[in-house]
């Protein structure tokens, strides 16, 4: 892999430690070796550690690029579906005509629930947020099925990754319908994906429900951009609860867990409460100082970003749909949509935000479109979960196909040295 070394220095030892290229991007060290001379790396936050290796997404947060296995974010959100995207992620390449379709119909082969799924459901409380009702009824898919799930088979990999593929639009709309105490809507395997989430969401069994082509295309849009995105938060939990040898439907359900907090997958839900709380264009001032004031803990929602130092590329797309959408159902004068442009302008031009290079990332916006489709802002997390699953499979497929170890972090101990128990 490589014959170029680093020499690390610690005390008087001198430490040779190889160092590998990727494709492109940083090289990385490998400290693997350092435990056998005593010492380990520090890295709380993973702020500069590759945790694996891996052949699916890059991104160049420098210059604001997205790669999903080579292709650009904004090329495939222009000429691609969710669906082949899902492919591309899964396999590596983007399928022929002919495998799209079969995959296509194989997706729809998958998208009911077993029936007594139902059962799952109704034994959370009306009010329970959706994000918990999603990751307990994931979770519950491993009792379905565990028996048959060898993660040593490629074959049965693959089924689990239909069927995953398929029911999470089930699963998504059923949390709301739950919610809101209407009956559960069955899929349509005639619609597109996205026509389908649409209509289990909002179609009630007493009236046929038509599609809207320019809202289910936006929301089509928003699972693309909500795909994969490298090692974040939730996918590392992914591939570390994976690590273990779990089911990969408990490992599903560990992501959606772990993307639910507002600095990750929470974050399109605590942007919309923020634009509510801000409530009016005279008190934005009054939030952007509350931002910038280090004895304050508000941060301004749907800004920032670990990676991105320059601009997400998925926000870019997303303002695009935001504003195809806004045009759409008339809402070009929304006062929260007001307030949200009103404030990226003056963030943008904020010398607090520019010094850090804060700019808006895709949650900003999606948050936007998702309220103007009419979905209430305690589902917007649960969508990002819908969309993002195929990455953690992807993810927790190709750690599972290849060489890997459990994953076991260490680190740097303060608590206590050894200490006697009080005997008296
Ligand atoms: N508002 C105000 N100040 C901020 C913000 C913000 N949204 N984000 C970062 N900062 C400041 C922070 O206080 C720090 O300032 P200083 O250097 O003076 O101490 C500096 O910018 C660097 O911040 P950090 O916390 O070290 O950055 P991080 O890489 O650890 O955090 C983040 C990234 C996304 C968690 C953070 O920017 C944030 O909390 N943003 C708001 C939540 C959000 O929109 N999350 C969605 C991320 S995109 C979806 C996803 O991929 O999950």
């Amino acid at each position: 892999m490589t014959d170029r070394k680093a020499t690390l220095s610690v005390g008087d030892k001198s430490i040779e430690v190889p160092v590998y290229s990727g494709t492109v991007g940083p090289d990385v060290i490998d400290v693997r070796g350092l435990v056998q001379e005593g010492v380990f790396t520090y890295d709380p936050g993973f702020v500069s550690t590759a945790a694996c290796e891996s052949a699916i997404t890059y991104i160049d947060g420098a210059n604001g690029v997205l790669l999903h296995r080579g292709y650009p974010i904004e090329q495939l959100a222009e000429h691609s579906d969710y669906l082949e995207v899902c492919y591309l992620l899964l396999h590596g390449e983007l399928p022929s005509a002919e495998e799209n379709q079969k995959f296509h119909d194989t997706i729809k082969n998958h998208t009911m629930l077993h029936d007594q799924m139902r059962n799952f459901f109704q034994g959370f409380r009306r009010d329970a947020h959706p994000m918990a009702i999603m990751c307990g009824v994931v979770g519950a898919l491993s009792a379905f099925y565990h028996g048959e799930m060898d993660v040593a088979s490629q074959e049965q990999r693959e089924i689990t990754a239909h069927r995953l593929i398929a029911k999470m639009p089930t699963i998504a709309a059923w949390c709301y319908k739950y919610a809101i105490g209407q009956p559960f809507i069955y899929p349509r395997n005639d619609l597109s994906y996205s026509e389908n989430f649409l209509q289990m969401m909002f179609g009630v069994p007493c009236e046929e429900y038509k599609p809207n082509p320019i809202l289910a295309k936006a929301m089509d849009k928003i699972f693309i951009l909500h795909a994969d995105h490298e090692q974040n938060a939730s996918t590392s939990t992914v591939r570390l609860a994976g690590s273990t040898g779990a089911n990969p439907y408990a490992c599903i359900a560990s992501g959606i867990a772990a993307l639910w907090g507002p600095a990750h997958g929470g974050a399109n839900e605590a942007v919309l409460d923020m634009l509510a709380e801000i409530g009016d264009e005279s008190n934005i001032e009054k939030f952007i100082a509350k931002a910038k004031d280090k004895d304050d803990p508000f941060r301004l929602m749907g800004f920032g970003h670990r990676v991105y130092k320059n601009f997400d590329p998925r926000a870019k797309v997303m303002a695009e749909t935001a504003h195809e959408v806004l045009t759409e159902l008339g809402l070009e004068n929304d006062p929260l949509l007001k307030i949200a442009q009103r404030l990226e302008k003056i963030a943008l031009e904020d010398e607090y935000f520019v010094k850090r290079k804060l700019y808006p990332n895709v949650d900003f916006y999606s948050g936007l479109i998702l309220k103007a489709i009419g979905i209430p802002t305690s589902m917007f997390t649960v969508i990002f979960a819908l969309s993002r699953t195929i990455g953690w499979f992807s993810h927790w497929n190709e750690m599972v196909s290849g060489d890997y170890r459990i994953g076991r972090p260490r680190q740097l101990y303060t608590g206590s040295d050894s200490r006697d128990y009080p005997t008296k």
